[in-house]
């Protein structure tokens, strides 16, 4: 992989059962051309793989993570524990409360090791490619670019779109 297409976001879920909702994830960043990788790591059936991956992420280039769990959602707080990466949660809608369960154990955190949690589900799982494009956009001004744009562009649809049809 050269330098140029080398990952700079992370973007870890705790099961295959993930994927539907985080595609949309990773989605939003391939359509900004923020380059990034995307693996399956549980915290609590593949701990080792975590600690591994986080405790690598600084030297393989990555800027910043994203973590999706459902349930008792300890997938970003465990990450942001072994890494200075910022890491972002989004919580998934699992097996009871609508993904309540998730967002409460993602977004309590203790104070000293922030994870920035975002909505539940699909809106969570944009806005943590958009924020995390943002975050690069500080760094590199290709990636300021495509998310002013991206923002430019929503304007730009709504304001062609004030209309409601049959109103
Ligand atoms: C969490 O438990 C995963 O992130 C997923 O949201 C939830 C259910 O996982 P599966 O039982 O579908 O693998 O670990």
């Amino acid at each position: 992989m050269s330098e140029e297409t080398k990952p700079l976001v992370g973007v870890i879920m705790g099961s295959h059962s993930d994927w539907s909702v985080m595609e949309n994830c990773v989605n939003q960043l391939k359509a900004l051309d923020v380059p990034c990788e995307a693996k399956v790591i549980s915290a609590h059936r593949t701990p080792d793989l975590l600690h591994d991956w986080a405790k690598g992420a600084v030297d393989r280039g990555l800027e910043v993570i994203i973590a999706a769990a459902g349930g008792a959602a300890h997938l970003a707080g465990v990450t942001a524990a072994f890494t200075p990466l910022p890491v972002l949660g989004v919580p998934m809608k699992a097996w009871s409360t609508e993904g309540l369960d998730s967002l409460l154990s993602m977004v309590q955190m203790p104070g000293g090791v922030p994870v920035g949690t975002l909505a539940v589900g699909k809106p969570g799982a944009k806005n943590a490619a958009l924020l995390a494009t943002a975050i690069l956009g500080n760094k590199y001004p290709q990636y300021r670019e495509a998310y002013v744009g991206f923002r430019e562009q929503q304007t730009a649809d709504g304001v062609a779109k004030q209309e409601i049809p049959d109103a």
